[in-house]
Protein backbone atom coordinates (compact mmCIF):
# COMPACT_ATOMS: atom_id res chain seq x y z
CA UNK A 1 0.00 0.00 0.00
CA UNK A 2 1.29 3.76 -1.00
CA UNK A 3 1.72 5.88 2.24
CA UNK A 4 2.25 9.34 2.14
CA UNK A 5 3.91 11.34 5.13
CA UNK A 6 2.77 14.56 5.94
CA UNK A 7 4.39 17.38 7.61
CA UNK A 8 4.09 20.73 8.17
CA UNK A 9 8.21 22.41 8.41
CA UNK A 10 9.69 22.62 11.80
CA UNK A 11 9.09 25.83 13.83
CA UNK A 12 10.40 29.13 12.21
CA UNK A 13 11.55 32.25 13.26
CA UNK A 14 8.36 34.01 11.92
CA UNK A 15 6.06 31.32 13.85
CA UNK A 16 7.83 32.22 16.82
CA UNK A 17 6.77 36.13 16.14
CA UNK A 18 3.60 35.48 14.76
CA UNK A 19 4.30 36.88 11.28
CA UNK A 20 2.66 35.64 7.99
CA UNK A 21 4.08 34.36 4.97
CA UNK A 22 7.87 35.23 4.45
CA UNK A 23 11.03 33.06 3.85
CA UNK A 24 12.28 32.58 7.19
CA UNK A 25 14.79 29.98 9.12
CA UNK A 26 13.87 27.19 11.46
CA UNK A 27 13.97 28.04 14.88
CA UNK A 28 16.40 26.34 17.39
CA UNK A 29 13.02 23.98 18.21
CA UNK A 30 12.04 23.43 14.39
CA UNK A 31 16.13 22.10 13.63
CA UNK A 32 15.34 20.16 16.64
CA UNK A 33 11.72 18.78 14.68
CA UNK A 34 14.16 18.44 11.55
CA UNK A 35 16.48 15.66 12.98
CA UNK A 36 13.73 14.17 14.83
CA UNK A 37 11.73 13.80 11.80
CA UNK A 38 14.64 12.29 10.01
CA UNK A 39 15.21 10.10 11.98
CA UNK A 40 11.82 9.00 11.98
CA UNK A 41 11.90 8.47 8.30
CA UNK A 42 15.46 7.50 7.78
CA UNK A 43 14.73 4.02 10.05
CA UNK A 44 11.79 3.52 7.65
CA UNK A 45 13.88 4.34 3.88
CA UNK A 46 16.35 2.36 5.42
CA UNK A 47 13.94 -0.37 4.54
CA UNK A 48 11.73 1.02 1.49
CA UNK A 49 12.06 3.30 -1.37
CA UNK A 50 11.19 6.85 0.04
CA UNK A 51 10.83 10.19 -2.02
CA UNK A 52 10.68 13.70 -0.66
CA UNK A 53 9.07 16.66 -1.97
CA UNK A 54 9.42 20.13 -0.30
CA UNK A 55 8.28 23.83 -0.99
CA UNK A 56 11.13 26.29 -2.67
CA UNK A 57 11.18 27.83 0.99
CA UNK A 58 14.09 27.22 3.15
CA UNK A 59 12.41 26.21 6.20
CA UNK A 60 11.02 22.92 4.57
CA UNK A 61 14.37 22.06 2.94
CA UNK A 62 15.90 22.59 6.00
CA UNK A 63 13.40 20.19 7.90
CA UNK A 64 14.34 17.79 5.08
CA UNK A 65 17.80 18.28 5.13
CA UNK A 66 18.87 15.31 6.82
CA UNK A 67 16.95 12.91 5.36
CA UNK A 68 18.32 10.69 3.06
CA UNK A 69 16.22 9.90 -0.11
CA UNK A 70 16.06 11.84 -3.12
CA UNK A 71 14.54 15.02 -2.92
CA UNK A 72 12.14 17.35 -4.94
CA UNK A 73 11.49 20.76 -4.29
CA UNK A 74 7.98 21.63 -5.43
CA UNK A 75 7.18 25.29 -6.37
CA UNK A 76 3.26 24.34 -6.34
CA UNK A 77 3.96 22.60 -2.86
CA UNK A 78 4.55 26.89 -1.58
CA UNK A 79 2.50 28.42 1.23
CA UNK A 80 -0.57 30.71 0.42
CA UNK A 81 0.61 33.95 -0.72
CA UNK A 82 -0.36 36.45 1.44
CA UNK A 83 0.20 39.26 -0.87
CA UNK A 84 0.42 43.38 0.94
CA UNK A 85 0.38 41.10 4.19
CA UNK A 86 3.28 39.20 3.71
CA UNK A 87 5.58 39.31 6.90
CA UNK A 88 2.95 40.76 9.21
CA UNK A 89 0.86 39.86 12.59
CA UNK A 90 -2.53 39.75 12.17
CA UNK A 91 -3.20 42.20 14.54
CA UNK A 92 -0.75 44.16 12.36
CA UNK A 93 -3.05 42.92 9.64
CA UNK A 94 -6.30 43.98 11.27
CA UNK A 95 -4.52 47.51 12.28
CA UNK A 96 -3.71 48.40 8.65
CA UNK A 97 -5.99 46.35 6.44
CA UNK A 98 -8.97 46.28 8.93
CA UNK A 99 -11.60 45.50 5.61
CA UNK A 100 -9.44 42.82 4.55
CA UNK A 101 -9.06 41.44 7.56
CA UNK A 102 -12.90 41.72 8.19
CA UNK A 103 -13.44 40.18 4.77
CA UNK A 104 -10.67 37.50 5.21
CA UNK A 105 -13.02 36.16 8.47
CA UNK A 106 -16.40 36.57 6.63
CA UNK A 107 -15.13 34.00 3.61
CA UNK A 108 -11.56 32.84 4.71
CA UNK A 109 -12.35 30.09 1.71
CA UNK A 110 -12.85 32.51 -1.25
CA UNK A 111 -10.96 35.38 0.26
CA UNK A 112 -7.80 36.71 -1.76
CA UNK A 113 -5.28 38.24 -0.47
CA UNK A 114 -4.62 41.44 -3.12
CA UNK A 115 -1.41 40.77 -4.92
CA UNK A 116 -2.16 37.09 -3.19
CA UNK A 117 -3.60 34.34 -2.96
CA UNK A 118 -7.01 32.64 -1.46
CA UNK A 119 -7.35 28.62 -0.44
CA UNK A 120 -9.16 28.08 -3.57
CA UNK A 121 -6.37 29.37 -6.04
CA UNK A 122 -3.74 26.80 -3.38
CA UNK A 123 -6.74 24.11 -4.63
CA UNK A 124 -6.13 25.26 -8.24
CA UNK A 125 -2.47 25.33 -8.51
CA UNK A 126 -2.18 21.80 -6.45
CA UNK A 127 -4.42 19.86 -8.74
CA UNK A 128 -1.53 18.53 -10.69
CA UNK A 129 1.01 17.85 -7.66
CA UNK A 130 -2.10 15.79 -6.20
CA UNK A 131 -2.14 13.27 -9.38
CA UNK A 132 1.14 12.76 -9.30
CA UNK A 133 1.28 12.10 -5.76
CA UNK A 134 -0.90 9.31 -6.47
CA UNK A 135 1.66 7.73 -8.71
CA UNK A 136 4.71 7.51 -5.73
CA UNK A 137 5.26 4.81 -3.45
CA UNK A 138 6.22 6.32 -0.21
CA UNK A 139 6.49 9.87 0.10
CA UNK A 140 7.15 12.73 2.84
CA UNK A 141 5.86 15.80 2.31
CA UNK A 142 7.31 18.79 4.07
CA UNK A 143 4.91 22.18 3.52
CA UNK A 144 3.14 24.49 4.88
CA UNK A 145 -0.50 24.83 7.08
CA UNK A 146 -2.46 25.94 4.38
CA UNK A 147 -1.11 24.05 1.52
CA UNK A 148 -1.54 20.90 4.03
CA UNK A 149 -5.24 21.53 5.24
CA UNK A 150 -5.77 21.55 0.96
CA UNK A 151 -3.94 18.14 0.77
CA UNK A 152 -5.24 16.32 3.64
CA UNK A 153 -8.94 17.94 2.84
CA UNK A 154 -8.46 16.05 -0.49
CA UNK A 155 -7.25 12.94 0.61
CA UNK A 156 -9.90 13.00 3.49
CA UNK A 157 -12.89 14.14 1.60
CA UNK A 158 -13.20 17.26 4.29
CA UNK A 159 -15.83 20.12 3.14
CA UNK A 160 -14.36 22.52 1.38
CA UNK A 161 -15.55 25.37 4.09
CA UNK A 162 -13.90 23.23 6.79
CA UNK A 163 -10.66 23.53 5.30
CA UNK A 164 -9.31 26.99 6.20
CA UNK A 165 -10.14 25.87 9.90
CA UNK A 166 -8.77 21.74 9.76
CA UNK A 167 -5.56 21.49 12.57
CA UNK A 168 -2.07 20.65 11.38
CA UNK A 169 -0.33 21.10 14.02
CA UNK A 170 3.33 21.83 13.90
CA UNK A 171 5.96 19.07 14.88
CA UNK A 172 3.37 15.94 13.96
CA UNK A 173 3.19 13.85 11.25
CA UNK A 174 -0.07 12.87 9.66
CA UNK A 175 0.69 9.19 8.03
CA UNK A 176 -2.03 8.51 5.66
CA UNK A 177 -2.14 4.47 4.31
CA UNK A 178 -4.29 3.71 1.36
CA UNK A 179 -6.75 1.05 1.29
CA UNK A 180 -8.71 0.22 -1.70
CA UNK A 181 -9.55 3.90 -2.87
CA UNK A 182 -9.70 5.46 1.02
CA UNK A 183 -6.87 6.66 3.55
CA UNK A 184 -6.03 5.29 6.91
CA UNK A 185 -5.10 8.92 9.04
CA UNK A 186 -2.46 8.58 11.92
CA UNK A 187 -1.18 11.55 13.68
CA UNK A 188 2.21 10.63 15.30
CA UNK A 189 3.59 13.48 17.09
CA UNK A 190 7.39 13.33 17.46
CA UNK A 191 8.92 14.38 20.83
CA UNK A 192 11.46 17.33 20.61
O1 LIG B 1 1.38 31.39 10.11
C1 LIG B 1 1.93 30.39 9.31
C2 LIG B 1 1.22 30.30 7.99
O2 LIG B 1 1.75 29.23 7.28
C3 LIG B 1 1.28 31.58 7.15
O3 LIG B 1 2.42 31.68 6.34
C4 LIG B 1 0.02 31.46 6.35
O4 LIG B 1 -0.41 32.68 5.76
C5 LIG B 1 -0.93 30.93 7.39
O5 LIG B 1 -0.18 30.06 8.19
C6 LIG B 1 -2.12 30.20 6.84
O6 LIG B 1 -3.04 29.99 7.88
P1 LIG B 1 -4.36 30.86 7.97
O7 LIG B 1 -5.05 30.63 6.65
O8 LIG B 1 -5.11 30.26 9.13
O9 LIG B 1 -4.02 32.31 8.16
Amino acid sequence: PQTIYFTRHGESEYNVLGRIGGDANLSPRGQKYAHALSEYINAIAGQEPMAVWTSELRRTKQTAAEIMAPKRAVRALNELDAGICEGLTYEEMQERFPQEFAWRDQDKLRYRYPWGESYIDIMTRLRPVLSALEDEDNVVVVGHQAVLRCMLGYFLDAKLDELPYMTVPLHTIVKLTSYGYKYKVEMIKLPI
